[in-house]
């Protein structure tokens, strides 16, 4: 369900005053400065509440609150979350510039292609937000945010490190025990903890002043200060056979059993509208009644037991915990069938592509197709987290052998891409049992090779590189080849290596066909042999001429290569030049590459603020680009400038 929660007064919360502290303190000095706080903890233990009262002091203050909330479901899709987010705000896209605007137009699904690069999202979303709030301070408030797709996740930890100097606040909350990007973005964090055994009996007297003393001790210990369960459990406890079931081995699940008994008391027919509304959040009033094969009215008696609320043309669960227990008390079929009659009955192309998958049983290459055009089109909007799932669902659903293989291994380069090592490497081992293409064959024996890391000490690593490069190429693949031998050419840098070695390298890489002066071939034969073939890069790289070079990677390849062969003026130049361009397209991946090269450079050129700058900016943008091998580097070179000007640097 999609609307944000009702504003009302709130409960009184107990407990819970330090941390309602901090929260307020954010809120309060939003006109002086921004910042981000995360909330985690465990099912029922307030998040929620909590984030309501955020909003509610927001708004009090004068600030406007964007709200979103993720959603525990199979299905991606793209920017689902940054759409709710964003959409009070919509209105100010006009005041943006026109590459940003486009972008979010399109990574919103209301304009053109975009190229595939999820920060230029993430950097247009951000500057829309400031745009924003110069006239308002903003609040971010954003709720279970573990179950957002991927790719409004990573734009939100994103946003959430830029936030110091900015009238914006975070706050957003995910339950304890699962991993998501928020977890290295190195937020402030709140831990909210179980209450006090008289904060429990206080808020117990509140809720269920009527209980029998017998029950009330049971509550109070079987609860332990989780709040969710001091309600519920008092709610459920003394119905029929709840009293004699076994106790559970936790009490996210005790709870679940709890919400699931009472779901026994409804009809079928509120039971089947309450599974299609728990299989799809967004279904509309209309779309759980044309699938459960029943009236809207059906679902009155689970509102009147309040299980769940009618909010904007939808329904929402009052606790995720649920939804899962509507899910958990259908059988396999029953939510097999619910996913078919979903499919038929929603029109969202999106939504019915992955209600058919997940109907499937088995291969079907028709759903599989359907989901790698779906892959093909969130990757367009720059939503690469929703493709590679995608795409990896596709795979599974996927008989033919090559094809199968050939989605394992995009799915698997999307996951290399965003620095997600163990994805890949699942994905990888997972392909290479298929019959693959000659092309997909040699990017998954590369991306074999980069995710193992073997690259740094193997012997014979050279050879099976340029083996890879040369099946690339003979592929048709020339520039993948060229870019799939820079690492080894970083090993020959960064490592000691025999001549015969670095030789080698340089013939295969003047062999794979392109112009001697390609930027790619000079970055590669600098890196691996620069005494040998330093003097021919200096040479070739006074004759290029920097105005005339449009594409900024090309200049960051000669920048290198330059730098290499130690012409550390003409490094800077280039690489400079890299950045500026780099910066303006916004993609971030090689601007932090750049960076760090140009730091380098710098730093042996005696341009040391510059270096100490450049190494600064490139090691936070490290981390956001999950690129840690560039973030040390950075980090080593803003040591080393340091040490040069025998000063802290005044960044
Ligand atoms: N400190 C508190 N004081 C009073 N009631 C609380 C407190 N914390 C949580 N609750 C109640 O417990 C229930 C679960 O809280 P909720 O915020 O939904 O948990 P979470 O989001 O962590 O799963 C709600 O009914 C909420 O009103
Ligand atoms: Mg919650």
């Amino acid at each position: 369900m999609s609307g944000a929660p009702p504003v009302d007064a709130g409960p009184e919360l107990i407990e819970r005053e330090q941390e309602s502290a901090v929260l307020d303190a954010l809120v309060d000095r939003l006109r002086e400065g921004g910042g981000a706080v995360v909330v985690r903890g465990e099912a029922g233990i307030g998040k929620s509440v909590l984030l309501q009262r955020v909003r509610r002091r927001a708004e009090a203050q004068g600030a406007r609150p964007l709200f979103t909330v993720g959603v525990e479901s199979e299905a991606e899709l793209p920017f689902a979350g940054l759409n709710q987010l964003l959409r009070p705000v919509i209105g100010a896209l006009a005041q943006l510039p026109e590459s940003q605007r486009q972008t979010l137009e399109a990574a919103l699904g209301l304009g053109v292609d975009l190229k595939p690069d999820s920060f230029r999202v993430a950097v247009a979303a951000f500057q829309l937000i400031c745009e924003s709030a110069d006239s308002v301070p903003v609040v971010l408030i954003v709720d279970d945010a573990h179950w957002l797709d991927g790719s409004t996740l990573s734009v939100i930890a994103f946003i959430g490190r830029r936030l110091e100097a900015e009238h914006v606040a975070l706050v957003a909350a995910f339950r304890s025990g699962q991993s998501t990007s928020l977890d290295d973005a190195r937020l402030a964090t709140l831990d909210l903890e179980r209450l006090s055994a008289s904060a429990a009996a206080r808020l117990l007297d509140r809720t269920a002043p009527e209980l029998h003393p017998v029950l009330r001790a049971r509550v109070l210990a079987e609860s332990s200060g989780n709040p969710l369960a001091l309600v519920e459990l008092a709610r459920s406890m003394g119905r029929s056979g709840e009293q004699l079931s076994p106790p559970s081995t936790t009490l996210t699940s005790r709870l679940e059993r709890a919400f699931a008994s009472r779901l026994r008391d409804l009809s079928p027919n509120t039971r089947a509208g309450l599974l299609a509304a728990a299989l799809d959040s967004r279904a509309s009033l209309n779309e759980i009644a044309r699938s459960s094969r029943a009236r809207v009215e059906s679902l009155q008696p689970a509102v009147d037991a309040a299980l769940v609320e009618i909010v904007d043309d939808g329904v929402r669960f009052r606790h995720p915990l649920i939804r899962s227990a509507v899910r958990q008390a259908a059988s396999a079929q029953q939510v097999l069938e619910m996913y078919r009659a979903l499919a038929e009955v929603v029109a969202d192309p999106e939504r019915q592509v992955w209600h058919r998958a997940m109907a499937a049983t088995g291969p079907d290459e028709s759903i599989a197709s359907a989901l790698e055009q779906h892959a093909r089109l969130a990757a367009g909007r720059g939503a690469v987290t929703v493709a590679g799932a995608a795409l990896e669902r596709a795979a599974a659903l996927t008989a033919d052998s090559p094809r199968k293989g050939a989605r394992l291994v995009a799915a698997a380069e999307i996951a290399y891409e965003l620095g997600l090592v163990d994805s890949a490497r699942r994905l990888v081992d997972e392909a290479k049992a298929f019959d693959l293409g000659a092309r997909d064959q040699a990017r998954l024996d590369w991306f074999r090779q980069i995710s193992s890391g073997s690259v740094w000490f193997e012997s014979g690593a050279a050879k099976t590189f340029v083996t890879i490069a040369q099946h690339l190429r003979d592929a048709g693949d020339a520039d993948m080849a060229l870019r799939s031998l820079v690492p080894i050419a970083h090993r020959c840098w960064w490592t000691r290596t025999k001549t015969r070695t670095r030789e080698y390298l340089v013939e295969a890489a003047l062999a794979m066909g392109t112009a001697d002066d390609d930027p790619r071939v000079l970055a590669v034969i600098g890196l691996a042999h620069p005494e040998e073939t330093g003097p021919a890069i200096l040479k070739r790289v006074s004759q290029l001429r920097l105005h005339e070079m449009t594409d900024p990677i090309a200049a960051m390849y000669v920048g290198i290569a330059a730098e290499k062969a130690g012409d550390f003026a003409s490094g800077v130049r280039f690489l400079a030049s890299a950045i500026d361009g780099l910066r303006e397209q916004v993609r971030l991946v090689p601007l932090t590459q750049a960076l760090v090269h140009y730091a380098w450079a710098a730093i042996h050129a005696g341009e040391w603020p510059a270096a100490a700058a450049a190494a600064h900016e490139a090691a936070g943008l490290a981390r956001d680009t999950g690129q840690p091998q560039y973030g040390l580097t950075a980090d080593l070179i803003g040591g080393l400038a340091t040490a040069l000007r025998g000063t802290e640097p005044h960044l």
